[in-house]
């Protein structure tokens, strides 16, 4: 990667999950678009409906959209090997922009859930968005979504009930205060911002 490309980027960050196999999380590049699209088509029915609000196909524009997520917006990925070795996306995370609002989502691989993937890509949301000087993360999280909502107010998110929707719960994050991570950023990863 050049410096220029890092710069607009970010740096990635690699660590060890479960029996030593290293993950990376980093920002998504023009060409995640197929294996984004395998993620998706890849997740149970469950998770997709928890995700995209459907359990059928996911139509390519809102593929298209977690490697691009506008202006302003952020894009992360963790990357894998899968069981031969090739590396995969196996989470994707975002924000869009409105206004000074960041709205999230995000989606581990079903294989890849509970080993500190989905909270890792929320807390560096979260951080992204504060740096960025966004005043608000928000999102619309299924009350049925005990984990989802679990991890969100361990990160120090509100959540209620949408008045419009009983089904679903508005989660927010006001970025005034340090978010309750127990996940710190490197040291130089605004540095290369
Ligand atoms: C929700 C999701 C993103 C979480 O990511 P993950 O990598 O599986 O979760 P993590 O491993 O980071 O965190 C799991 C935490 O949830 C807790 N948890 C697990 N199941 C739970 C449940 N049924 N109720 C409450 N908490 C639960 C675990 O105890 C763990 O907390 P701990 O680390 O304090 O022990 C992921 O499971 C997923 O993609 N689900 C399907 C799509 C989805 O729901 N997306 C969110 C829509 S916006």
């Amino acid at each position: 990667m050049d410096d220029q490309s890092e710069a607009r980027t970010g740096k990635a960050e690699s660590w060890t999950v479960g029996r030593g196999v290293q993950v990376t999380l980093r920002h998504t590049r023009p060409q995640d678009g197929g294996a984004l699209r395998a993620l998706v088509d890849g997740l149970s029915r469950e998770s997709r409906y928890f995700r995209f609000l459907s359990g059928g196909r996911v139509v390519d524009a809102i593929v298209d959209g977690l490697a691009a997520p506008g202006p302003g917006g952020v894009a992360l990925v963790v990357e894998a090997p899968d069981e031969v070795g090739v590396s995969a996306i196996v989470a994707s995370a975002e924000y869009v922009v409105s206004g000074q609002v960041g709205e999230f989502a995000v989606v581990v691989a079903d294989g890849w859930q509970g080993q500190g993937l989905g909270r890792r890509l929320i807390a560096r949301l979260c951080e992204l968005a504060r740096a960025a000087g966004l005043r608000t993360l928000r999102g619309d999280v299924l009350s049925e979504n005990r984990r989802m909502l679990a991890i969100l107010r361990g990160l120090g998110f509100a959540s209620r009930r949408n008045p419009q929707d009983s089904h679903l719960h508005e989660v927010t994050l006001a970025l005034g205060q340090p978010a309750r991570s127990p996940q710190r950023l490197p040291a130089d990863w605004f540095g290369a911002r």
